[in-house]
């Protein structure tokens, strides 16, 4: 079965990145000039997908924004001759088709994932984390996509961490089965390091079967009061099998103040037109 939709949770209120995200939705941070979430966006359709569904809440309306069209910037843009600019903000908004829905309380990211359940429909679907942005030669979605095809259930990409740091992520236990790929036996929200049963973290990349949504609505809320999706993803390994998929690409979590500095220096370092610049400013730091 082909993956054809595409969901992005969008509805948290980015308390990591305030005051930043006060006002402005921490998926429309910009990293050198696209906002976060458009990377992500771009990948999904690097990837083949067709269809993306943005789960948005409170003051997000800046991401329906930034896909739809804007007739007045694109009249200026016309008037004033900027061809190559206005080519570039008329395939942003053709770029996918696009729909919206909302989540009205931030309940935690399984419910988020929930409130795509009719847009979605019983077919498998890809869900993006945009804060997390992975530079990758292959886009990551892809690669999920190709693994999907030699087994069809749910996949969660995953990457080794420092185990100091499994506390920030929800960490599995698997049995690995071929190069990559791992048969997922347990996970584990946010783990003590002596706890974790690995060092395998879930990443913002996810491909879900449609039980999903079924198993969301047998869970109650789990750790700090919200319906997690791993509390989901669990139910839902009783009746059938989930892996994982170690993927290949350098990943940053953007959503976190050290995490975009990082992403937006090696962004930069890989910019033509600043690139340069960049680097012989940072070498002229004497750090
Ligand atoms: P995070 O755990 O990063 O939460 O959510 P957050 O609110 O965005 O940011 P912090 O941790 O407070 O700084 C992971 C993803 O799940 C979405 C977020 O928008 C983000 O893409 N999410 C989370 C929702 O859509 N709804 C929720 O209730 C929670």
């Amino acid at each position: 079965m082909k993956i054809r939709k595409a969901v992005f949770p969008a509805a948290g209120f980015g308390t990591r990145f305030l005051p930043a995200t006060k006002a402005i939705p921490k998926e429309m941070l910009p990293l050198i000039d696209k906002p976060l979430i458009q990377y992500s966006v771009e990948e999904a359709k690097r990837s083949g997908l067709e269809e993306v569904i943005i789960v948005t809440g409170m003051g997000k309306t800046a991401i329906e924004d930034h896909f739809d069209v804007s007739f007045e910037l694109e009249m200026l843009l016309k008037e004033r001759n900027k061809t190559e600019i206005l080519k570039m903000i008329e395939e942003l908004s053709n770029f996918i088709h696009f729909s919206y829905t909302r989540q009205k309380k931030p309940l935690g990211l399984g419910h988020a994932i929930h409130c795509a359940k009719n847009l979605v429909g019983m077919e498998p679907f890809a869900v993006f984390l945009s804060d997390d942005v992975i530079d990758a030669k292959i886009p990551v979605m892809k690669q999920m996509v190709h693994t999907f095809r030699q087994y069809p259930y749910s996949i969660l990409a995953v990457q080794r961490v420092p185990k100091k740091e499994v506390h920030h992520y929800g960490i599995i236990e698997a049995k690995k089965i071929c190069p990559r790929i791992y048969k997922v036996i347990d996970m584990v929200e946010k783990p003590h390091p002596h706890d974790a049963p690995s060092n395998l973290a879930i990443i913002g990349r996810y491909i879900l079967a449609p039980e999903i949504f079924n198993a969301l609505e047998q869970i109650r809320p789990g750790k700090g009061g919200e319906i997690q999706l791993t509390d989901g993803l669990k139910m839902l390994s009783r009746t059938q099998p989930i892996y994982a998929y170690e993927f290949e690409g350098n990943r940053y979590d953007a959503g976190d103040k050290l995490g975009f500095l990082k992403a937006n220096v090696s962004f930069a370092l890989n910019t033509p037109g600043i690139n340069k610049e960049f680097r012989s400013f940072l070498r002229g730091l004497n750090l």
